[in-house]
């Protein structure tokens, strides 16, 4: 198995990550980048996440997946170079494997270590397909090693996390995962999409009863304490998470419980008022015809979409145009 980079976070470097976040924490409504929600921790309680009853996103998605994969397949086409971004345990990309049937994949994350586990497991499972791992923060940048095959690159971007990037934000990832698919024939990106619905299915898809989503966001808190040396004490917070019906989006905070001052390395600090709040995710929500008008803006062409019969989500197969 060829292993194509150093992890993501030793090339960062690391008072780059710190400036971005005081910078969040200084601002007027102080905010954090979602990727500070998963350290290791935080990916446990994602993968738990999944699993709730409220948390919809993950199962229906996969429902999609199984009626319609003969119909995604030949989207797909045989023989594509599978490149899956935020492959994490690489377990979508697994499933699709019978059906999609592609020569090469190509399992990339930010962490190369926890890739290389799961990618030798299913190195045992589908000894045909050639697996290669790629270490890299992809939602910077897409900067993939001339050695990789232009032919045919399929790229496999599952469970809805372009939700996590502000529209425009959105747009500029689509048209460099455009860009790296290159002009030949064959290329094309298969997503999930979260589509807008009631409030009274999203929010508490975001807010569940057993309050692991809130676990997972006061955990950044912990992260936060360990990358800046900083003294936020979690239950000092209450989660927060709302759906935002005009800007299409769930909104997730981190709540100050009562007037108080976090302090990290440097002398740095902020005095929190009881009630303020840090913005830690958004996840925006689409409609069908919203995220095919920006694959199209973003440089695809025909587009295939597959949903659920509550229509609460969607798989797209974009060719190039
Ligand atoms: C990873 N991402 C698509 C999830 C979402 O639904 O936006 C992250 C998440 N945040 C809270 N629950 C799940």
């Amino acid at each position: 198995m060829a292993q194509l980079s150093q992890p993501a976070q030793n090339c960062v470097a690391q008072d780059e990550i710190q400036q971005q976040l005081v910078a969040g924490l200084l601002a007027a409504h102080a905010h954090t980048s979602p990727k500070y929600l998963y350290d290791v921790l935080g990916s446990r309680l994602f993968a738990a996440i999944c699993e709730l009853p409220e948390y919809y996103p993950t199962r229906t998605e996969a429902a999609i997946f199984a009626l319609h994969a003969q119909q995604i397949a030949a989207a797909v086409g045989p023989d594509a170079i599978l490149i899956d971004l935020g492959a994490g345990n690489c377990s979508k990309a697994a499933r699709l494997f019978p059906s999609l049937r592609p020569k090469q994949y190509v399992a990339v994350d930010i962490s190369v270590q926890f890739l290389e586990e799961a990618v030798s497991a299913l190195k045992q499972q589908f000894p045909q397909i050639e697996m290669t791992c790629l270490g890299m923060d992809f939602s910077s940048e897409l900067e993939l090693p001339a050695t990789l095959g232009m032919d045919r690159r399929q790229f496999f971007y599952p469970g809805s996390s372009i939700g996590n990037f502000a529209p425009l934000e959105a747009l500029m990832f689509l048209r460099r995962i455009r860009k790296g698919i290159g002009s030949s024939d064959g290329g094309g990106l298969l997503i999930g999409v979260d589509l807008i619905k009631d409030k009274a299915i999203l929010n508490p898809a975001y807010d569940d009863s057993l309050g692991v989503t809130a676990a997972f966001n006061l955990n950044l808190l912990h992260h936060v304490n360990r990358l800046l040396d900083a003294d936020f004490r979690p239950k000092d917070w209450r989660h927060r998470a709302f759906y935002n019906s005009e800007q299409h989006r769930i909104e997730m905070h981190l709540e100050a419980r009562k007037e108080l001052t976090v302090h990290w390395q440097n002398g740095g600090l902020r005095r929190f008022g009881k009630g303020e709040r840090i913005h830690t995710e958004s996840s925006y929500k689409y409609t069908r015809e919203g995220f095919v008008d920006m694959l199209q803006q973003a440089g695809f062409g025909a587009v295939q979409t597959w949903c659920d019969p509550n229509n609460w989500f969607m798989v797209c197969h974009a060719q190039v145009a």
